[in-house]
């Protein structure tokens, strides 16, 4: 059984007060749920407050948003998988659509930034998706595909289990349009195929893939029932701290 993973993505949002308020109302919110894995993805100057409002809590973990491949030297404004290690960071965002749109990261990129983290014990959650045009020419499948083959290039299995992959359809992001539990549970059974191509099935079936786009409390739980989606990757609505609770309580194992 694959632990289900929900993460908050702030993107370029709260100071540290704010970031701080956000932690107590979620512990008085959901404790230190041990049923489904929480990831809270701070902006860079906002991890060390995150942390520290967390305290003793086990289950809520931290990340970052992005990160430079090298682990230290002249790159200014970069940030490396040692900086993030000493925050106690656990997962690292990496392909965001928005990197890949805004920033031109490509998948050689990405690549390079995945396998940085693995080498630092971080773990990717590796983002994946199509455009709205993409979408409507009919070419979902060979996009998913050659993203996931040029990000993942040169993984060993064990690194490949501990990648968490977070399907981001482009055209659901920051929309308001999320993609029907129907059309995300295709695209997820799509990547859990081409894992298992780049490794075996036994690998597949132990990745974690997110849903990502326009994810609210009242469509989280339709959305997370669906066999091959194993959590969600939140943008607006994590900004909230009861409307992100909201979307952890729906991933809640239904007995
Ligand atoms: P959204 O963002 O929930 O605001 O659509 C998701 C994301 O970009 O990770």
């Amino acid at each position: 059984m694959r632990k289900k993973i929900v993460a908050a993505n702030w993107k370029m949002n709260k100071t540290q007060v704010e970031a701080a308020a956000f932690i107590s109302t979620l512990l008085l919110e959901i404790g230190d749920m041990a049923d489904v894995e929480v990831v809270i993805l701070p902006p860079f100057t906002a991890i060390a407050k995150v942390n520290e409002a967390l305290g003793n809590s086990q289950n809520i973990k931290v990340g970052a948003q992005n990160m430079h491949w090298e682990r230290s030297g002249a790159f200014t404004g970069e940030i490396s998988s040692t900086m993030l290690r000493d925050l106690f960071c656990r997962y690292v965002v990496l392909g965001h659509s928005e990197r890949r749109t805004l920033f031109g990261e490509t998948d050689e990129i990405i690549n390079r930034k995945v396998r940085a983290a693995h080498e630092a014990t971080l773990r990717p959650i590796l983002c994946v998706g199509e455009t709205l045009d993409q979408r409507e020419r009919g070419n979902v499948e060979k996009i998913l595909a050659l993203q996931l083959r040029g990000s993942l290039a040169n993984l060993g299995t064990k690194e490949l289990q501990e990648t968490v992959i977070a399907y981001e359809p482009v055209w659901a992001i920051g929309t308001g349009r999320t993609a029907t539990a129907a059309q995300a549970q295709e695209a997820h059974a799509f990547i859990r195929h081409t894992l298992s191509k780049i490794a075996d099935d036994a690998t597949a079936d132990k990745i974690r893939i997110q849903y990502g786009g326009s994810v609210k409390p009242d469509n989280a739980h339709e959305l997370m029932e669906q066999p091959d989606i194993d959590g969600a990757l939140v943008g607006g609505a994590s900004l909230d701290a009861r409307s992100f609770a909201g979307i952890v309580k729906a991933a809640l194992p239904n007995d």
